[in-house]
């Protein structure tokens, strides 16, 4: 048998006895989100630890777990932690975890992070939902021998971040007066933040938004049919765009400014999501 689905096989075969009900919605907490999971009634949680072969998170501040719990009464299974390409994993342990929360029963995975803004009509603080995304700076996830109980060697990309969703996001925002900008997240590998010219390029090729995560997952998930969704948040303004130099402190210090309106914008669409 192919071994990474072997592996994605025997990774469900740890959990399978500890997820509490199958979950609806399959949720990435990115920076500053982190402590969503804390603030709900949580049904269950497995530590990442606590499964054969796992990748766990190596980032400071990072936790590995996930959490079950309902969001606004919608069955979610919540992704505390995530690991990435620069971690130095391959690309299929990545995605690993995305994956297996699709055998899990999620039908709608939905992505967030912190990005840095490319688009000049950005600034540090903002929201924004992933029209589209930009991923051919990585590695596919999905190379090598295809997974054919997962899906098609050649998927289509055409509609990778749902309509139907995109128009929900929207209008939750709206609803709830939260300004909510739109644009393509592009991928890099990391971990070096972007250089000027990189940046330059970027926008060049229609980038809104430049983070080292959500794409690669997004790509698989597409792979397996499942519905998607994300959103950024625009922790600072992408290098050359200011004249300070970039720090990870600084991308904190906005994600977690902005997590109170994030975590509401967040509840709120899951409820939605459940009407669907
Ligand atoms: N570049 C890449 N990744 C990021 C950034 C950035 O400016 N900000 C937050 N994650």
């Amino acid at each position: 048998m192919n071994k990474v689905y072997e592996k994605l096989l025997d990774c469900f075969e740890c959990v399978k006895d500890k997820i509490p009900y199958k979950p609806k919605v399959a949720l990435i907490l990115g920076s500053g989100l982190g402590d969503f999971a804390d603030c709900q009634k949580i049904d269950g949680v497995i530590d990442y630890n606590e499964i054969a072969g796992f990748p766990v998170s190596t980032v400071a501040g990072h936790k590995g777990r996930f959490v079950f719990c309902e969001v606004m009464g919608v069955k979610t299974v919540i992704m505390q932690g995530r690991v990435h390409l620069y971690e130095g994993y391959e690309p299929t342990d990545v995605v690993l975890p995305v994956r297996l929360m699709k055998m899990m029963g999620a039908e709608i995975l939905f992505l967030t992070n912190a990005a840095g803004g490319v688009n000049f009509d950005f600034k540090a603080g903002d929201l924004m939902l992933i029209e589209d995304h930009i991923s051919s700076f990585v590695p596919s996830a999905l190379k090598g021998e295809n997974i054919d109980e997962l899906g098609v060697r050649f998927p289509d990309m055409s509609d990778i971040y749902d309509k139907n969703i995109r128009e929900i996001i929207e209008n939750t925002a709206k609803e709830n007066n939260i300004k909510l900008k739109k644009g393509v997240y592009l991928q890099t590998a990391g971990p070096a933040y972007e250089s000027k010219a990189e940046i330059r390029m970027f926008r060049n090729l229609g980038a809104d938004a430049v983070g080292m995560s959500t794409a690669v997952e997004a790509t698989v998930a597409n792979h397996m049919g499942m519905k998607i969704c994300g959103i950024s948040c625009i922790s600072n303004l992408a290098c050359g765009m200011t004249d300070n130099p970039l720090t990870h402190e600084e991308v904190k210090e906005t994600a977690d400014r902005t997590a109170p309106i994030f975590k509401e914008l967040v509840t709120k669409i899951i409820g939605e999501l459940g009407k669907i």
